[in-house]
């Protein structure tokens, strides 16, 4: 009885303990690692993240700003999603020599692709310098002030602040300004294209199956970096070598089981897990359904088009994928928030930090916090509406008045700098969007654009219409706005660029897409964001002051920062979860399910003819388990978007697993975190080394690995580096 009570007590701790987090990966030493070693970790958090010695740190670079990836050879080879290497990928190929369809594989270190613009970031080092960032800051009262004076402490210190002169300092905020953080970055531009599976591998199960498990996706794609002689950063040349990294990581062929502890390192992009309850129902009741609207529309026209055209499939690929993903993932995210009751159960958390306001005597700080997050979240909806709005529709749907913003800002700038600065944006311009008309197709554009238009003058309040659209036909407007405005295509929008500036602008106004890119761009300038920004501020400062409070009233509760793009830790255990009543999910997949899936022709689940023989065959190699191939797994590790790519790290710091995307019931995870259903997908890595070795026959690239037994602890091919 007692032994009953005692391991009821430790599943409860356990369970507690499981409550999502991103760490900061400096910071681990005491509570996060205690709770890590209790989940099984066996390394220390020394091997994690240090300074002085080379630590798996080492081996995690940000990629592209935007990814995560992870060195996995003594030659600077890095592993990560295909969907973050999607554009690369798509850039290189042509109908005639598809690397989408078909795949890529450098079998020699000659064939490997450059990437223009392509960046991966290590980070060198992190130290806290929140005294200095808010030196002087004290005294001040004014918000827009105090925002100042920190921006002109975080430029002198990222100026004065010691590195090496091919480093950079940045700094971060965290915790909503209460905290900031230095990272000293190394960043290299000559990053390489190795490998990529065909998309049929790559992406199986396309937007059907994004965002869902159970999942069958061998989402990942291979690069190198490029370094000088002296292995430091350096732009594109056929003289660069291959970097040598500090630290690569190790890769296991054993594989996971339930409940094994498992680690994900990486750059989770955006999360707001202490927004109040007014904040959440304003995206579940109104921000999330208007721009899913949009993207309904904007998806269904250009889905329709790719369906009937390869050419046309190609160029959208990209565009398409990238605007679905978040169109469905909103969609997961308003679903989970209203089943979890998530605005109930925060508006309860609530009314307890009120009380607990009062028991501490800080009503004259904190008392009216509340109260004040509903005044300005009331009075932010019609503009934050409005704003997406003009997001969702300007900016990130329609391409031609994307385009056009493109050039409405152009004008202002001649309106402010002049001539010199007209000239050199202009010439910009006119190199930078040669790329992205090749991409373009007029006639898909158009359709969009009609459904896009008629969604704004019907939906939006008068006072942010524009004069023009009162009323407006969509579908004569579109004809009318596409076949007369030279934004149709790059040869005539270079006609419209050339001559001086007043040329330029006259002919410009003369434009019919222009011209409404111009007025709706006018109204958003004068109407929308002026008002937006001003309460938004407000918003800012109140949630800087909450954060604050939390941190101090909270004291029962782990409050991790929310994730800004920098480095974190997140960690939990293999896992399955209940998605309904009655319907259970354990973690991992098989090539079977990529079989029970396929639909020959598909284009979401076609299989490739090789992997359908491998699977016949059960030619698995080393990779194989008990006969089965391993595909895909899931886990507690608290991730986000920016955290695709990131490594999956076992008990003893060896490579088990890729993540790359989140449990559909658990989307609204970046809102509010629900240990019982919350989980992360990751590909085995078993399946990457299976795919690259038996499918792709790229030996080359798996000479390159050190594959090691952990469980075992035996390494299994030492290429004469040091075990971590
Ligand atoms: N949902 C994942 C993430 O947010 C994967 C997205 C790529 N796949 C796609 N079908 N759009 O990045
Ligand atoms: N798929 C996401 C990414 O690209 C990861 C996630 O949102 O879980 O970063």
């Amino acid at each position: 009885m007692k032994f009953l009570k005692l391991f009821l007590l430790l599943f409860v701790l356990q369970t507690q303990a499981q409550q999502g987090g991103m760490w900061i990966p400096s910071l681990l030493k005491g509570m996060n690692e205690t709770e890590m070693k209790n989940l099984g970790m066996k390394m220390s958090v020394k091997d994690i993240y240090d300074v002085n010695t080379s630590s798996i740190k080492d081996a995690v670079p940000h990629f592209n700003g935007g990814c995560t990836s992870e060195v996995i050879s003594p030659k600077g080879l890095i592993l990560t999603n295909h969907h973050c290497g999607y554009s690369q990928i798509q850039s290189h190929s042509t109908v005639e020599n598809d690397y989408l369809t078909n795949g890529f594989w450098a079998y020699k270190t000659e064939d490997e692709l450059p990437n223009e613009g392509l960046t991966v970031t290590f980070i060198v080092k992190i130290e806290d310098v929140t005294t200095a960032v808010l030196n002087g800051t004290a005294t001040l009262t004014n918000e827009a002030e105090k925002q100042k004076k920190i921006q002109e402490n975080i430029s002198t210190l990222s100026a004065t602040l010691s590195k090496e002169n091919w480093q950079e300092n940045k700094i971060r905020t965290f915790y909503e300004g209460n905290q900031y953080m230095l990272f000293v970055t190394e960043t290299f531009n000559d990053v390489r294209l190795v490998g990529a599976p065909p998309t049929s591998i790559g992406k199986f199960g396309s937007d059907t199956d994004n965002w869902v498990w159970p999942r069958h996706t061998g989402d990942f794609s291979l690069f190198r970096i490029y370094a000088d002689k002296n292995n430091r950063p350096a732009k594109y040349s056929k003289d660069n070598i291959p970097y040598t990294p500090k630290h690569f990581l190790p890769i296991s062929l054993d594989g996971i089981a339930e409940d094994d502890f498992s680690l994900v390192f990486g750059y989770p992009g955006k999360t707001n897990e202490y927004l109040p309850a007014v904040a959440i129902e304003q995206i579940v009741n109104e921000l999330n359904p208007a721009k899913i609207e949009i993207r309904d529309r904007a998806l269904k026209v250009t889905d329709g088009f790719m369906r009937k055209d390869n050419a046309i499939k190609i160029q959208y690929a990209s565009k398409y994928a990238s605007i679905a993903n978040y169109w469905k993932k909103w969609i997961g995210e308003t679903q989970g928030l209203k089943k979890s009751n998530a605005v109930a159960v925060k508006r309860d958390a609530e009314k307890l930090f009120q009380q607990k306001i009062i028991k501490a005597g800080k009503e004259k700080e904190y008392g009216t916090l509340l109260a004040d997050f509903e005044k300005n979240y009331t009075a932010i909806a019609p503009y934050a509406v409005a704003r997406d709005y003009f997001m969702e529709i300007v900016l990130r749907n329609t391409e031609m008045l994307s385009t056009g913003y493109k050039l409405y800002q152009l004008e202002q700038l001649y309106n402010v700098r002049g001539e010199q600065a007209f000239n050199d944006r202009r010439n910009n311009l006119v190199t930078g969007l040669a790329d992205f008309y090749k991409n373009f197709n007029a006639v898909v554009d158009e359709k969009v654009f009609e459904q896009l238009i008629e969604l704004c003058a019907t939906k939006s309040s008068k006072q942010f219409l524009p004069q023009s659209l009162n009323n407006v036909n969509a579908k004569n407007l579109a004809s009318d706005v596409y076949s007369k405005s030279k934004l149709r295509s790059y040869d005539t929008l270079k006609q419209l660029l050339s001559g001086d500036a007043k040329t330029v602008i006259t002919n410009l106004n003369a434009d019919p897409g222009f011209t409404l890119v111009k007025e709706l761009g006018e109204i958003y300038a004068k109407e929308i964001a002026p008002k937006y920004d001003e309460i938004n501020l407000n918003i800012t400062a109140l949630q800087r002051t909450y954060m604050k409070a939390q941190l101090e009233l909270n004291t029962d509760s782990r409050i991790f920062p929310d994730a800004n793009s920098t480095l974190r830790v997140t960690y939990g255990k293999v896992k399955g979860y209940e998605p309904k009543d009655a319907t259970i999910y354990s973690p991992v997949t098989y090539l079977d399910g990529v079989m029970e899936k396929y639909v020959p022709g598909d284009y979401e689940f076609d299989v490739p003819a090789k992997l359908i023989d491998l699977y016949n065959a059960k030619d698995y190699g080393p990779y194989g388990e008990n006969g089965k191939m391993p595909v895909c797994f899931i886990g507690t590790n608290h991730t986000t978007g920016g955290n695709s790519g990131s490594p999956a790290i076992d008990a003893y710091g060896n490579l088990v697993g890729l993540n790359f995307d989140r449990v559909w019931e658990g989307t609204m995870s970046d809102i509010y975190y629900d240990p019982s259903i919350c989980r992360n997908i990751m590909v085995d890595i078993r399946y990457v080394l299976f795919i690259m070795d038996k499918y792709a026959g790229a030996q080359n690239l798996i000479n390159e690995l050190k594959l090691v037994h952990s469980k075992k602890k035996k390494t299994v091919k030492n290429n004469n580096v040091k075990q971590l």
